[in-house]
């Protein structure tokens, strides 16, 4: 028996049996856009860790300010006494925020639904207000607050209720909702403000993926992102974005939000924000997160070998101007997509900005109706030749490799996912 199986039975018997992997790969070692199995096989990788690794496997920087930090500790509970480094980190951070966020507050964690609770209990503080709004497909994390707006599968809230008080409101999935992205924007528009209305003074904050990750890199029309922070000034309700998987220069700019022209009121970070190592951050615009002393708190935030990493992180990925790489990669990979779905009538759609992408399989192309089943081979297929690919959505293949990734890195895997296509649409037919 290989090392991989091995490794397999025994994750079988002793973990968890949520944990949903797609394709049996152990991961032995990563470097750069590159990661390698237990059997020493190489991948390349178009998953960068759940879009976490923007700056790659195992990036130098990262590892030698790692290295350096744990010669003086790392742990100190930053929420208990003073300590450079978060401080440090968190001032990085702003100064990569937008106007006004720059000038803001930031709250330190250990994950992305961390981040998101922040962001929940201090839009529920500073209002006193009841209910939230969250769109469908969307998908916050898994902890009982960020659960309560999490709509991306029946599976991920079943068994669960009850939660908080949530509404939820369609987002333009213009595709499946098989209209023009504006129309569809406007149709979700008229329900948010309908929602909006009902809960007048009652609703504490919208919160929003700018484009929506585990949902399906799903991704609106400008003039939808620009009528919601409208209609969140006009009824007074707090805008919380959420970039945990958006953010950090992966479509270009530092927060996805930025693309269609809005400035939220708060903002949750995670994954890539950390290098690799687990990290959340709130931040809020100033005059919002001045709540009393032990209103929240936690262990962990401010880690010490986790600041240090995400500080390495966010000077590598700015100073090497890896927005700008995103972009530009981006744009050859959906020229190529584009191309391919000309070719393929599984793919259905192709959408995305900069390094996050969706590729849509479908039973047919007037039908429209998901495959999942097409999707999930493709994804085995890809990574028996070598290549790393996460599904997202009913049927939507994500590309989100790491932000560093070259020109001929990107063909390869590109050929190496077309090849998988034609395999499987060739076979159906
Ligand atoms: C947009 C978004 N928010 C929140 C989360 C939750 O992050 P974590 O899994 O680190 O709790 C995720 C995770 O995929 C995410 O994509």
């Amino acid at each position: 028996m290989g090392k991989s199986s091995s490794i397999i039975r025994r994750d079988k018997k002793v973990m968890s049996t949520s944990y949903d992997r797609d394709y049996p790969f152990a991961f032995k070692k990563g470097a750069g856009c590159y990661m390698w199995d237990t059997e020493g096989k190489k991948y390349l990788d178009f998953a960068a860790g759940i879009a976490v690794l923007g700056s790659g496997h195992s990036n130098p920087s990262i590892v030698s300010a790692v290295k350096k930090q744990l010669r003086y500790g790392t742990h100190c509970a930053f929420p208990d006494f003073y300590s450079e480094l978060p401080v440090a980190f968190s001032e990085t951070l702003l100064r990569q925020m937008p106007s006004p966020l720059n000038k803001g507050r930031v709250f330190l964690s250990n994950s992305g639904t961390e981040s998101v609770e922040a962001a929940l209990k201090l839009a529920k503080w500073k209002t006193r207000r009841r209910y939230v709004i969250a769109f469908r497909h969307c998908f916050h994390g898994r902890t009982m607050g960020s659960l309560s707006m999490t709509n991306s599968k029946p599976i991920q809230r079943k068994g669960f209720a009850p939660f908080l008080p949530v509404k939820h409101v369609p987002f333009p999935y213009a595709y499946q909702m098989k209209m023009e992205p504006e129309e569809c924007g406007d149709h979700c528009l008229n329900k948010l403000e309908k929602t909006m209305k009902q809960l007048d003074g009652n609703c504490a904050a919208l919160f929003m993926e700018p484009i929506q990750g585990e949902g399906g890199y799903i991704v609106p029309p400008k003039s939808f992102v620009k009528g919601v922070r409208k209609l969140c000034n006009s009824f007074d309700v707090l805008l919380c974005d959420d970039e945990v998987q958006s953010g950090c220069w992966r479509t270009g700019k530092f927060l996805a939000v930025e693309n269609f022209g809005v400035t939220p009121d708060i903002v949750s970070l995670a994954k890539a924000v950390g290098g690799g190592l687990p990290l959340g951050a709130t931040i809020a615009k100033p005059g919002i997160m001045e709540w009393p002393k032990g209103s929240h708190s936690n262990t962990f935030g401010g880690n010490l070998l986790a600041c240090a990493a995400g500080r390495a992180s966010l000077d590598f990925m700015k100073k090497r101007r890896l927005g700008e790489n995103a972009v530009r990669r981006g744009k050859e990979m959906t020229k190529r997509l584009d191309e391919m779905k000309e070719k393929y009538e599984i793919i259905g759609d192709v959408r995305g900005i900069g390094l996050m992408i969706g590729v849509e399989i479908v039973k047919s192309k007037r039908s429209r109706a998901p495959d999942a089943e097409a999707r999930d081979s493709i994804l085995r297929k890809a990574s028996e030749n070598g290549l790393v690919l996460l599904g997202a959505g009913k049927s939507v293949i994500r590309i989100c490799p790491p932000l560093i990734i070259a020109r001929e890195q990107a063909e390869k895997g590109l050929d190496i996912l077309e090849n998988a296509i034609k395999v499987i649409n060739n076979g159906r037919s």
